[in-house]
């Protein structure tokens, strides 16, 4: 007699939104398409209204919202985010347009396993208007990042990063919308690395197939 087939276990992940959640979306599709091996235990948002709440629960996935008004203070917030993403046991927290800056005490709770995506090719332009900055520069290119979650504004390692040429006429919302498309390319490309175990983050350092990643991997265009 063979023994029962148990299913390759998939990656527990939490999503914090604050908006209209294209990437959370891309990100559900891939996994209910079977395309990324992660089990997405609930979609949070510090907005009731945010858009993406909405398409999260018509794809079926469990959402909930808490609001910053319901606590005294920031810490106090941070603290009850903190153990309703816990209660979901994540071994992934992935911000995904989520325009809160966290606290050093919830950094440090999922420190190494916690994901944002920024607008930039970080270092440059931490924080936002990101397309704007880059267009009043005249940056030739612009792009985006995904990186580990430290205490320090859009500063912990970058992962990968996509680049956008900029071209002449672009405004900051056609710049926004063509580096969009390359967020829904890095980001579950990153989740997939993570969920099959060819990438971490420990001793503060970022590894790739054992080995230190000392820069960020650059996408292509192909897809994950
Ligand atoms: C993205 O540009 C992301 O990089 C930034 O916020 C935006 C969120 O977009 N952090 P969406 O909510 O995923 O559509």
């Amino acid at each position: 007699m063979s023994a029962a087939l148990t299913p390759p276990a998939s990656l527990r992940v939490v999503i914090l939104i604050s908006g209209t959640g294209s990437n959370m979306q891309r990100i559900a599709e891939l996994a209910q398409a079977g395309k990324l091996p992660i089990h997405i235990a609930a979609i949070i948002s510090d907005r009731a209204d945010a858009k993406g709440l909405q398409t999260a629960a018509a794809m079926g996935l469990p959402t909930a919202a808490i609001s910053p008004k319901q606590f005294p203070s920031r810490d106090a917030f941070d603290a009850a985010l903190a153990e309703l993403v816990d209660s979901q046991q994540p071994q992934l927290v992935v911000l995904a347009g989520f325009m809160r800056i966290l606290g050093a005490n919830f950094v440090q709770r999922f420190a190494d396993r916690m994901l944002n995506i920024h607008p930039s090719l970080l270092p440059k332009y931490p924080g936002l208007h990101t397309h704007q900055r880059a267009l009043e520069a005249g940056d030739v290119e612009h792009g985006c990042s995904v990186h580990f979650v430290t205490a320090e504004l859009d500063g912990g390692p970058v992962v990968i990063q996509a680049r956008v040429p900029v071209v002449s006429g672009d405004t900051t919302e056609s710049l926004a919308a063509r580096v969009l498309v390359k967020e829904h390319q890095i980001y579950p490309q990153t989740i997939g690395l993570i969920a099959a175990g060819r990438l971490q983050s420990h001793s503060g350092k970022v590894w790739l197939d054992g080995k230190e990643l000392t820069a960020p991997l650059l996408a292509q265009d192909s897809t994950p």
